[in-house]
């Protein structure tokens, strides 16, 4: 596969990347046999994966999204604040949720997101990421599945962005400091 310029090097092949998935469903199967689950992506960057995830498991799947404005996908440095920019569809009181994200970086955004949900009744209530990097961590959140532990480089693919491109690659890729 040929990689766009501004990529530096291949992190997860599609095929490791397809590989994970696929292990990682097998355990959330296990944890939730015989429930029904509802799937929370945040929009845009856990698109790719929720799909993969979701066409994965074997247990019943429900699957809602929430997108929120907080991340300037040109810079690391404009992070904090978060807010609700679409809500979900529908109540997730008393159901099974799991939370979807691309990346659990510093953890705000996660950890907004895990307390905003649990204030509405569910009855469990789960993080799973395709890509967590530790190293960056300012608040701790309880990660339940995760697919990959990243270095601290900035990466884009499987859903993640710069300025809204690369998300469609299917590789997991970092990007060339130069173009940042
Ligand atoms: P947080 O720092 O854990 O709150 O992460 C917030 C959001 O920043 C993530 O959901 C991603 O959308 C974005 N983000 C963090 N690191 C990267 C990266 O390396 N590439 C692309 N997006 C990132
Ligand atoms: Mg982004």
């Amino acid at each position: 596969m040929t990689l766009p310029d501004g990529i530096e090097r291949v992190l997860f092949t599609e095929e490791q990347v397809a590989a994970r998935v696929m292990e990682v469903a097998l355990e959330i199967d296990e944890k939730y046999r015989g429930r029904e689950l509802k799937l929370i992506g945040v929009l845009k960057g856990s698109v790719f994966f929720l799909t993969a995830l979701a066409r994965a498991l074997t247990v019943p799947v429900k699957i809602d999204f929430l997108a929120i404005s907080s991340f300037d996908g040109s810079s690391r440095a404009a992070q904090g604040m978060v807010r609700i920019a679409k809500d979900l569809d529908d109540p997730i009181q008393d159901e099974d949720v799991l939370l979807v994200e691309d990346i659990v970086d510093t953890g705000l955004t996660t950890r907004y997101l895990l307390q905003t949900l649990a204030g509405r009744g569910p009855r469990s209530l789960g993080i799973c990421t395709l890509l967590d990097r530790t190293a960056r961590r300012i608040v701790q959140v309880p990660v339940d599945f995760r697919c990959f532990e990243i270095p601290d480089r900035f990466v884009v693919g499987c859903g993640l962005d710069y300025k809204q491109l690369y998300r469609n690659l299917g590789c997991v890729g970092v990007m060339n400091p130069e173009k940042q």
